[in-house]
């Protein structure tokens, strides 16, 4: 089955704290992603969302879900595909984003996710390898290419524009397009038959 009309690709920026850089990755990547044909944004700034450090009990009623997380979930399972601003601490990624990957487990299904990160030596590389074993756990399939900022402070001029701007633009359209690739053949497959997880 065929699926027409725009891919939703849900953009999630995963730190929280004070003077973060994240958002200067962010911004960057939403304009490149508003570029390819095939996608239509929306953009998850987990420190504009306030979804609670402990999670609820395995036999909660519907009832005692917190508003923001019921308001994210209906957001993520309107999604066909993911892309992960992740950061590099302590040789992992932030703390932020597994809490927001915890209190799902349906939305993320069947889908692909896509990882931009940045860091400082290792560029977020070892936060994206983390990030695959836990979305293998949630059923999702994690895309190849990635784009990553090492020392990232210094990769990008005082307008929030990387230095490298034809080498990260098409590092952005390589992810994006196999995101699309996998967004579609998996949206079509869900229409198709439900995903048995
Ligand atoms: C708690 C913490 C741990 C960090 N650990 C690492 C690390 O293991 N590897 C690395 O390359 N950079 C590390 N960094 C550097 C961050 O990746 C870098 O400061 C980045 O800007 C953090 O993202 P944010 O500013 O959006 O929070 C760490 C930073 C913090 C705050």
């Amino acid at each position: 089955m065929t699926v027409t009309g725009p891919l939703n690709l849900i953009i999630i920026v995963g730190s929280v704290r004070d003077h973060r850089f994240g958002p200067t990755v962010a911004e960057w990547f939403i304009g490149e992603a508003g570029r390819h044909p095939d996608f239509a944004l929306d953009v998850v700034d987990l420190a504009e969302t306030a979804l609670p450090g402990v999670l609820l009990a395995d036999h909660a009623a519907p009832g005692e879900v917190p508003g923001a997380v019921g308001e994210l979930g209906r957001r993520l399972a309107d999604a066909d595909a993911f892309a992960i601003v992740t950061p590099e601490y302590n040789r992992s990624f932030p703390a932020s984003l597994k809490t927001a990957i915890d209190w799902y487990v349906d939305e993320w299904q069947a889908k692909p996710v896509g990882f931009v990160s940045y860091g400082g030596v290792s560029g977020g590389l070892r936060a994206v390898e983390h990030l695959r074993q836990v979305f293998a756990e949630l059923h999702t399939v994690t895309v190849r290419n990635t784009v990553s900022f090492h020392s990232c402070r210094d990769r990008f001029d005082d307008r929030g524009s990387p230095i490298d701007a034809a080498g990260c633009r098409a590092a952005a359209e390589s992810l994006l397009d196999q995101l699309a690739w996998w967004a579609r053949t998996l949206r079509d497959a869900r229409a198709e038959r439900p995903y048995a997880a």
